[in-house]
C-alpha cells in the first residue's frame, strides 16, 4: 500500500522502517527536512516537503506528530483516505472533525513495533467498512499484536501498553544492577535478565489461571524465592507499579 507518513520521529520512523520492510511503499513527510531526507535515502523511499504533497500520493495516511501540533495540520481535501492517529488523548470525533472526507482511525501502538512486537489498539467504529478494516490490517500485519477495542479503554491500554515497555525497561534496568551488585559484569546481567524475561512471559502465555499459580512453582517452602517476594511487598513493589500506572492513565486522561 501507499503510506503517507506524517511526522517522522520515534514512532513515526520506527513505522517507516517496518512499513518499508513489509513492502509497503511509504512517503515521508517532516517539519525537520534534513532528518526526513537521511531517513528517505536509508528507506529508498518517497520524501514530500509538505503534508499536502504527501497525502496526494497515498491512499493511507499514519499520522505521527504530537497531539499539540494537530491544531496547525491541513491535509487539503481527503477523499476516500484512510487516516490512522496514534496522537494520545485524541478522540476519534475529534479526527473526524478534523479530516472530512476521510475514514478515521484511532490508535494506540507501542515502541515494540521497532522489531515487529507492538501492541496496536485500534478503535473499532462502525463508519469503517469490513474493506477499510482489510486494509488496515493488511498495513499492520507484522508489527504486532493488533486489538480492536472500544474507544473507552484505549486511555487504560495507553497507560498500560503504550507507555507500558518504558515501566518494563526499568524494571529490566534495577534487575540487571542488581546483578552488578552481586558481582555479575553488566553485559552478562543484562543476557541473564533478557532471557529471564523472555522465560517469564513464555510461562504466563502457557499458564491458563492465575498469574501467582507460577509464582509459586518457583517459591518453595521456606526457600529463597519466597524470601525475595516477602521484601518486594514489604518494599511495596507491587503497589509501586500500580501507582505508577495509574499515574500514566491520569496523565492521559488530562491530555484528552
Ligand atoms: N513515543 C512513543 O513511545 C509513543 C507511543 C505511542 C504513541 N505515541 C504518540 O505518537 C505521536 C508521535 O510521538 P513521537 O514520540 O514519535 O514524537 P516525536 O519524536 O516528537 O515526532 C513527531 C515529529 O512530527 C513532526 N511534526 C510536527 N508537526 C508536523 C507537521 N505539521 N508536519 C510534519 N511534521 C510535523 C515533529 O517535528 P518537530 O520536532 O519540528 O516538532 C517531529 O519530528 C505522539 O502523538 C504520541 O502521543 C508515542
Amino acid at each position: 500500500m501507499r503510506v503517507a507518513i506524517l511526522g517522522c520521529g520515534v514512532m513515526g520512523s520506527a513505522f517507516a522502517r517496518q512499513l518499508s520492510l513489509h513492502g509497503h511503499q511509504v512517503i515521508l513527510c517532516d517539519r525537520n527536512q534534513e532528518k526526513t531526507e537521511a531517513l528517505v535515502k536509508e528507506l529508498e523511499c518517497t520524501f514530500a516537503r509538505e503534508p499536502k504533497e504527501a497525502v496526494a500520493q497515498a491512499e493511507f495516511i499514519l499520522l505521527a506528530i504530537k497531539p499539540k501540533d494537530l491544531k496547525g495540520l491541513d491535509l487539503g481535501t481527503l477523499d476516500g483516505h484512510i487516516v490512522m492517529s496514534i496522537l494520545v488523548g485524541t478522540t476519534a470525533g475529534e479526527l473526524k472533525r478534523a479530516f472530512k472526507g476521510a475514514f478515521v482511525i484511532r490508535s494506540m501502538p507501542n515502541l515494540a513495533l521497532r522489531c515487529g512486537e507492538s501492541v496496536i489498539a485500534l478503535v473499532e467504529d462502525a463508519d469503517l467498512s469490513e474493506e477499510v478494516v482489510v486494509k488496515v490490517e493488511h498495513l499492520l500485519k507484522g508489527l504486532g499484536l493488533i486489538f480492536w477495542t472500544q474507544e473507552e479503554k484505549i486511555d487504560a491500554i495507553t497507560a498500560l501498553a503504550g507507555s507500558g515497555p518504558a515501566f518494563v525497561i526499568a524494571v529490566m534496568e534495577a534487575m540487571i544492577e542488581s546483578g552488578i551488585a552481586m558481582g555479575l559484569r553488566a553485559d552478562e546481567a543484562k543476557e541473564l535478565v533478557l532471557q529471564t524475561l523472555l522465560g517469564a512471559v513464555a510461562l504466563l502465555k502457557a499458564e491458563k489461571g492465575h498469574p501467582g499459580a507460577v509464582r509459586w512453582q518457583i517459591a518453595a517452602p521456606g526457600g529463597t524465592t519466597i524470601a525475595g517476594m516477602k521484601a518486594f511487598e514489604e518494599q511495596g513493589v507491587r503497589a509501586g507499579i500500580m501507582h505508577t500506572i495509574l499515574a500514566t492513565f491520569e496523565r492521559t486522561k488530562e491530555i484528552g
